[in-house]
């Protein structure tokens, strides 16, 4: 074996953690409310993650907050998560500010409203300086969409087939610039399915699913996540030098 065979040891805490937060209608539902009053908890529950995770030593924490998809849901619903965005924005950016967050926004601007695209430039502009944790919010997302963006990128840069390669196409996702590839994907709310968040980026993340439905998913499970994190034998590919495997069962 050689030494590019070999695997190092994971870090315990992963240093970019992707969470599809899923379950907040049913979570409203089950409380004999209205989907958007579930949306509303999921915006509370997002801002106590991200400083439990920053506390954890987490660098990056990635939360799909709208797909591409869910533009099919009733215009009640779009109109109310849109308006939720302008709510939270004016809410707790000030909070999250001076709490060291670094906010970046990642998706397709252009569908959006203008008042909305400003609430992420304020959002982006008042944090920049922060280093604590930087949360990318994934808004009008989709997985698909980074992959031909990017794409589309190379054509536009003018490269030559040749220089489309796995580099090039990573360098122009969009969370490229200020992220690594996600160690740890999360998903509340019981599904086993990745429903189009970062698919090019995940190709090695560890998965943990949990039937938690977001707006209750505190410090508790996120201390069980990191813990299976930690648990995991990551190979990507290669294998695990024996000693090292021997080492650590005892
Ligand atoms: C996730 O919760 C939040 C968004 C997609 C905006 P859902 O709204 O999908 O909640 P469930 O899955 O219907 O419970
Ligand atoms: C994924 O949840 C999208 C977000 C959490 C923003 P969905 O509820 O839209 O996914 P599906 O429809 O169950 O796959
Ligand atoms: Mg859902």
């Amino acid at each position: 074996m050689t030494d590019r065979d070999r695997v190092p040891p994971p870090p315990q805490v992963p240093r970019h953690v992707a969470i599809v937060m899923d379950g907040n209608g049913r979570w409203a539902r089950s409380r004999f409310m209205p989907r958007f009053f579930g949306h509303k908890a999921g915006v509370d529950a997002l801002v106590r993650a991200v400083n439990t995770f920053a506390d954890r030593g987490v660098q990056v924490l990635s939360v799909f907050a709208f797909s591409s998809e869910n533009w099919k849901r009733p215009d009640e619903e779009v109109s109310g998560l849109m308006s939720l965005v302008l709510v939270a924005v004016s809410k707790y950016l000030t909070k999250l500010a001076r709490d060291g967050v670094r906010i970046r926004i990642v998706g397709d601007r252009t569908a959006v409203s203008d008042k909305l695209r400003q609430a992420w430039e304020q959002a982006e502009g008042q944090t920049a300086h922060n280093t604590r944790i930087t949360l990318a919010v994934a808004f009008n997302y989709g997985g698909r969409w980074d992959i031909v963006q990017a794409a589309r990128r190379c054509v536009e840069d003018g490269l030559a087939p040749e220089q489309v390669t796995e580099a090039a196409l990573s360098q122009r996702m969009a969370l490229a610039s200020f992220a690594p590839d996600p160690d740890l994907f999360i998903r509340t709310g019981g599904e086993m399915r990745i429903s189009n968040f970062l698919l090019w980026q995940s190709a090695y993340a560890e998965f943990v699913f949990t039937d938690c439905l977001w707006p209750d998913f505190g410090e508790r499970e996120i201390d069980a996540a990191l813990a299976a994190y930690a648990r995991r034998d990551r190979r990507f590919g290669g294998i695990r030098p024996p000693e090292l495997a021997l080492a650590e069962r005892v």
